[in-house]
């Protein structure tokens, strides 16, 4: 048993980050041990996770299970969790609730809890002492162990929990199963160091580690040749990328490369303000399968509270940066903001409106702020009413939501290039443009997996509608 530490999780050292090559293996005993059995992975949480269960899946298959869409026919559930607010944790235990009934009447049931909120010291406390039934617990640094923590769970019919509090290494064999044919989720880089107060996924997640270029790079040629037309290049904190590698290569000489690849199109996913450099952007311009989306989180337009954040910008420096990004032709900005951190004035929220009215983003992604036990801001006195925070919150996405309208009517009667992903629930096809507007569109199902043109017809405020004129 290897339980999850806080104090552990914490810290930062210069010890070096090893390339391990060799250490995702399936003994041969183990090759048949799912043999006739289904399993059923829930993601929640962000692009990380999602990729995460992409791995999960194919480590799975690579023991003989079978997926199953639906919960109720499966032997073994995986929750692949997320940390970073506190309905998060909710969902999680909810969904709990659910797959405890079904080994009531099954209790050949595995049931496994992974990702973010394994890592978490007293949620795994809790498990131990409070859900004895749930079978496994692995956290984000012992994915390549799967296989053996499965067995043992097997075959001693005990708990098991296996959570590293690492900063970790970065590990090259995993085998994945992607959702999509057509679009690919790329790792660049795994952990985050900036430890902004709110965030827990440093202590999650662990120590910045990225991924050499020629990993990425050949993972990408690999794509182009299985045909896929889209990579997101992912990490918590992309434009810091190659910072800890020791060469001098960074984020807008991986887009470079990445871009000579030939793959169709690439995004990148998530920006920090502070590492955004003058290169990054070239980079984008230079080249036009670099996609003109850019997600470049506020968090708070008020300097007091960017300070208390943690986040090494002023609001000045943010705008800087947006209106230098904003020279890229024809680009979309999308942002994330949270409300009610502690101490947040009337003032300072006026603040971050002022930010969103001259920013005037495409889209935001809002939240009231929640506590993470262990990080800084949880021990920050937050004096803020419950009912306060939900009206900034209210406020501030009326306001969002007139600008993402407002962008979104500037396409009306447009021709735009859209990635037709699949057929959505109201039966007509949809996908996403290059500035990553959801798209429904009508057409026939031959244009599935291409990016055609698409003239648009009508506006929502979160989709467009559109045709397919070629
Ligand atoms: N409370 C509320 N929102 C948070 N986020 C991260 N941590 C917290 C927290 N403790 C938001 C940030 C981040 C996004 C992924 O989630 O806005 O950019
Ligand atoms: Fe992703 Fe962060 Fe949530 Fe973990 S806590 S799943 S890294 S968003």
């Amino acid at each position: 048993m290897n339980l999850p530490d806080l104090n552990e999780a914490r810290k930062r050292t210069s010890k070096e980050i090893l390339i391990k090559t060799n250490d995702y293996i399936v003994k041969e005993n183990l090759k048949d041990l799912g043999q006739g059995k289904k399993y059923y992975v829930k993601t929640y949480g962000c692009q990380m996770n999602v990729h995460d269960s992409e791995n999960i899946k194919a480590i799975l298959e690579d023991m003989s299970f079978e997926e199953v869409d639906n919960l109720e026919d499966a032997d073994l559930i995986l929750l692949n969790t997320c940390a970073i607010r506190e309905n998060a944790h909710n969902k999680v235990f909810g969904f709990l609730g659910r797959v405890k009934h079904l080994k009531e009447s099954k209790p050949h049931i595995i049931c496994g809890i992974c990702g973010c909120m394994a890592q978490e010291e007293n949620v795994v406390k809790e498990i131990k002492n409070k859900y004895k039934w749930v079978d496994i617990v692995f956290g984000t640094h012992n994915i390549y162990n799967l296989p053996n923590i499965l067995f043992d769970s097997m075959t001693k019919k005990e708990q098991e929990i296996e959570v590293f509090s690492i900063e970790g290494d970065v590990l090259e064999n995993i085998p994945v199963k992607r959702d999509s044919k057509y679009k690919a989720w790329v790792n660049i880089m795994y952990g985050c160091d900036k430890f902004c107060t709110y965030c827990i996924v440093p202590y999650t997640r662990g120590k910045q580690r990225s991924r050499t270029p020629e990993y990425i790079i050949n993972e990408v040629k690999d794509l182009v040749k299985e045909g896929y037309q889209e990579v997101t290049l992912l990490g918590q904190n992309v434009n810091a990328y190659g910072k800890d590698l020791g060469i001098d290569y960074k984020m807008g000489d991986l887009l470079r490369d990445v871009a000579k690849t030939g793959i169709p199109r690439i995004r990148f996913m998530t920006s920090h303000p502070w590492d955004f450099d003058d290169d990054m952007i070239n980079a984008i311009k230079e080249y036009d399968n670099i996609m003109p989306y850019i997600h470049l989180p506020l968090q708070s337009g008020s300097d007091k509270i960017l300070k208390l954040m943690g986040r090494r910008y002023t609001k000045e420096k943010y705008l800087d940066l947006y209106h230098k990004l904003k020279e890229i032709p024809d680009v979309a900005i999308t942002t994330d903001i949270i409300v009610g951190f502690p101490g947040e004035t009337e003032e300072d929220f006026n603040d971050t409106l002022d930010v969103v009215k001259e920013c005037e983003y495409d889209s935001a992604f809002t939240f009231i702020f929640s506590p993470r036990e262990g990080t800084p801001a949880a021990k920050m006195q937050d004096n803020i009413s419950k009912e306060e925070k939900e009206e900034r919150l209210y406020k501030l996405n009326e306001l969002v939501n007139e600008f993402a309208n407002k962008n979104n009517q500037k396409y009306l009667h447009k021709v735009v290039k859209v990635l037709i992903e699949g057929i959505g629930e109201k039966g007509n096809l949809f996908g996403y443009t290059d500035t990553m507007k959801l798209v429904n569109v009508d057409g026939s199902e031959d244009n599935i997996g291409k990016i055609v043109d698409v003239e648009i017809t009508d506006i929502k405020t979160w989709s467009l509608d559109g045709k397919v004129v070629k």
